[in-house]
């Protein structure tokens, strides 16, 4: 039986290694510590799978910014990670869902990601480009997916989605 929860303090080694056995790598794991220690961290959408109390994966949303040219706030879906042993049983997608549907409460309206496309598609997200919306990121356009939390949030957003800088030391 899965449980889904906001990050607690004493969780954030296990997050670590979780998120650094899913990529084979600290870069995402490093990125969660600094987005935590930035003004972006919304500590209730920084959400755990636990099962026994153990660890499972991680999803985090955070704060950034779309310039269309005026400011407007969005979350910022990154990273996304399952533990390699318990990778596609649905713990992912789970999250995702989850992590949805809190975002739905929040006050934001649009969520963006940058992701594989058919991962990404099943939970809503479409290519941002239909929407006139570009990532700072160097990454193919393919990639950049968006959602919107509430109806008619995408309408008339063209502009540029900037990642603050610790993303771009990914
Ligand atoms: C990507 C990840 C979070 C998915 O979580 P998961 O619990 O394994 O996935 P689920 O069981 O919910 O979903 C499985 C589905 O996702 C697909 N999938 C899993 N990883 C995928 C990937 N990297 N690219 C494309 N599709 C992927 C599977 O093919 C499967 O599709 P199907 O339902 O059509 O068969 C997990 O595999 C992971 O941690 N990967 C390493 C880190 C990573 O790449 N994170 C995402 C980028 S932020």
């Amino acid at each position: 039986m899965l449980d889904f929860a906001p990050e607690t303090d004493n969780q954030r080694a296990k997050i670590r290694q979780v998120i650094t056995d899913a990529f084979g790598q600290t870069k995402e794991a490093e990125l969660v510590d600094k987005i935590r220690n930035s003004a972006n961290f919304i500590p209730e959408l920084s959400l755990v799978a636990l099962e026994n109390g153990d660890v499972l994966g991680h999803i985090l949303f955070s704060c950034i910014v779309i310039e269309v040219p005026e400011q407007i706030p969005a979350l910022a879906l990154a990273p996304l990670a399952v533990t390699p042993l318990r990778q596609r049983q649905s713990i992912g997608s789970q999250l995702v869902k989850v992590g949805l549907s809190k975002c739905r409460e929040s006050d934001y309206s649009i969520v963006v990601v940058v992701g594989e496309p058919r991962y990404y598609r099943r939970f809503g997200f479409q290519k941002a480009r239909k929407f006139g919306l570009h990532s700072s990121l160097p990454i193919p356009d393919e990639a950049f997916m968006v959602l919107e939390l509430k109806p008619s949030a995408l309408m008339n957003i063209n502009g540029i989605v900037c990642y603050p800088a610790y993303f771009h030391e990914v």
